[in-house]
């Protein structure tokens, strides 16, 4: 089976060629490296010992895009190119919803053009608002608090229609809790421009000595150590939840929403903690106010992946944060 990873540089895209070039698909694979960089590619190249078809293409570039299309014999899809910054598409909503939507309508108009109907997108667990209790099911009520999140339900109502339309499709839609780490290898990981917006790669930059301490957004949440909580889950147990995905998708038509999470809650502290005694570093922190639009807890049921996808994270927390500084170290 022939897979277009369109996003395929990102952070997670990249994890998920490997994942799934391990798992016996073929990729091709397209960015524009709007947010990643072409070292990525070969980066992938290495870790799998294969080659593969790769095109600079902007998923908003109908054109550009058919002709990936009328050159491959693409099977199916991976959708993970979109912005992804919340405070970001607060300051520029138009530039959100702009790249988000239309790539994808470019995307499933070509997928419709070319009978090539099995797509699995980059959904967030970003669309469950403010929920009333934990964990979270999929069944919960959706809603969002910012453009970026809003972008990220607006496409799920559009592929939920385009099924609806035909349902020949066969649609995954993974909504991702709060991935980290890196690839044991090192060659590919987080590796945000500018100051980080995100926990991890914010420790890493303090850990690294490039900032100087971490601000840690409130500690009087309804929590264990008054931190916020999250469903923190490694980078690579995500990318194998596509590779899951796809051979469910090769099996059945139908729409499906899983929640990718491990199912447990760290706190702030929590991280910082493991992450300085796993790697033997320092990682100095101020408490400061809450940040806008922070809920106190968030964490996944992840029952339903498990029983539809036979998913589950193997990795420890441990092992997150040892390879995030892995990832950092050996690109100094
Ligand atoms: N935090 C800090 N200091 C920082 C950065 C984060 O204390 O410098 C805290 C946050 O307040 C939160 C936790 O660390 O309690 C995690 O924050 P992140 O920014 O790493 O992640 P979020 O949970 O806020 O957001 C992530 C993704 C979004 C997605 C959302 C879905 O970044 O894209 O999960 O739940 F929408």
């Amino acid at each position: 089976m022939k897979v277009l990873v369109v996003g395929g540089a990102g952070y997670i895209g990249s994890h998920t060629c490997v994942d799934l070039v391990e798992n016996g698909y073929d990729i091709v694979v397209v960015d524009n490296f709007s947010n990643s960089k072409p070292e990525a590619i070969d980066h992938i190249k290495e870790i799998i010992g294969k080659d593969f078809p790769f095109y600079e293409v902007d998923a908003c570039d109908t054109e550009a895009l058919e002709e990936v299309f009328k050159k491959e014999k693409i099977d199916a899809v991976i959708h993970f190119a979109g912005y992804k910054a919340v405070g970001e598409s607060v300051q520029k909503p138009l530039m959100y919803y702009h790249n988000n939507l239309l790539s994808t309508i470019v995307l499933c108009e070509l997928m419709d053009k070319y009978d090539c109907k099995k797509i699995v997108f980059s959904s967030s667990a970003t669309v469950y608002g403010k929920p009333d209790h934990l964990p979270i099911t999929e069944d919960f009520p959706l809603s969002t608090t910012n453009p970026y999140g809003t972008t990220k339900l607006m496409i799920e109502q559009i592929l939920k229609d385009l099924y609806t339309s035909d349902p020949t499709w066969s649609i995954c839609v993974l909504r991702y809790f709060n991935p980290i780490g890196a690839h044991e290898s090192g060659l590919i990981g987080e590796d945000p421009n500018g100051i980080p917006n995100n926990l991890m790669p914010y420790i890493v930059k303090v850990a690294n000595k490039e900032l100087k301490e971490l601000g840690v957004f409130g500690d009087d949440y309804d929590t264990p150590d008054g931190t916020g909580v999250r469903d923190y889950i490694h980078v690579c147990d995500l990318a194998h939840g596509h590779s899951l995905a796809l051979n469910k998708l090769e099996k059945e038509e139908g729409i499906y929403y899983y929640n990718l999470g491990t199912g447990n809650g760290y706190s702030v502290l929590d991280i910082v903690n493991a992450f300085q005694t796993v790697n033997g570093v320092d990682v100095p922190y101020v408490i400061k106010d809450r940040r806008p639009g922070d809920i106190a807890a968030c964490y996944a049921d992840p029952t339903k992946a498990y029983e539809e996808l036979g998913f589950k994270a193997q990795y420890t927390l441990d092992d997150m944060c040892k390879s995030a500084w892995n990832y950092v170290t050996k690109n100094k």
